[in-house]
C-alpha cells in the first residue's frame, strides 16, 4: 500500500509516519507533497530518502495536476499532516474516503478555517478546558468537518500554557497517527 503525505510545515508527523512504516513491508510512504518551498518537511525527506515535491498554488488550483500526479504514483491513501490548504473538490472526488487529516483538538470544538497550531492550544487554554486531544478524520470540502475516525484525549491543568499543551498533543499524534493509518490500510 502506498501513502502520500501532504505537509506545510515542520513535518514531525510526516517523519514519524515514514519511520513507523519503514520496517513494515506492506506499507510505504511513496512521496510527500508540500505547498511551502521552505517547509522543513523537505529537509526531513532528504535525510529520510523519501521523494518530496513542492506544488505552488497554481498547481493545487489547477483541475487535474495533483490528481494525475497522485494517480500516476498509485496512491492508496492521502494523509494530511499539518497541511494548511483546503483540498480541492476534484481531489476529494478522485480519492473518495481516501484522504484523512489530523487536527490537534477534539473536533467539532476548536476546528475550522484558521484554527491550527498555536491558535488551537491558545484557545483551549483561554477557555479553561480540562482536556484536549487529537482528532483523525476523513477530509471533505470544508475544513475539519469530515467523519471522525479516531480521537485521543489528554488532561489540561491550570499551569499548562499553549506550549505545554502543544507538547502533550504532539505526543498523542506520534503515538496514535501511524497506528490509525495502519488499521485503515489493513
Ligand atoms: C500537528 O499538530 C497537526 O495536528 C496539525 O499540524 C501540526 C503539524 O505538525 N495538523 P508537524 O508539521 O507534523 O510537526
Amino acid at each position: 500500500k502506498r501513502i502520500v503525505i501532504f505537509a506545510s510545515g515542520s513535518g514531525s508527523n510526516a517523519e514519524n509516519i515514514i519511520s513507523f512504516f519503514r520496517e513494515k513491508p506492506q506499507v510505504e510512504v511513496a512521496a510527500v507533497l508540500t505547498n511551502k518551498s521552505s517547509a522543513k518537511v523537505l529537509e526531513r525527506c532528504d535525510r529520510l530518502g523519501v521523494p518530496a515535491f513542492y506544488f505552488n498554488k497554481i498547481a493545487f488550483k489547477d483541475s487535474d495536476t495533483v490528481v494525475q500526479f497522485l494517480e500516476g504514483i498509485q496512491t492508496d491513501l492521502i494523509v494530511l499532516a499539518g497541511f494548511l490548504w483546503k483540498i480541492p473538490s476534484n481531489l476529494i472526488q478522485s480519492f473518495p474516503d481516501k484522504i484523512i487529516n489530523i487536527h490537534p483538538a477534539l473536533l467539532p470544538k476548536y476546528g475550522g478555517k484558521g484554527m491550527y497550531g498555536e491558535r488551537v492550544h491558545q484557545a483551549v487554554k483561554e477557555n479553561n478546558e480540562t482536556e484536549t486531544g487529537i482528532t483523525i478524520h476523513y477530509v471533505n470540502e470544508n475544513y475539519d468537518e469530515g467523519a471522525i475516525i479516531f480521537q485521543a484525549k489528554t488532561k489540561v491543568i491550570p499551569s499548562d500554557d499553549a506550549n505545554s499543551i502543544a507538547e502533550k498533543v504532539h505526543q498523542l499524534e506520534y503515538e496514535h497517527f501511524p497506528k490509525v493509518i495502519e488499521k485503515l490500510l489493513s
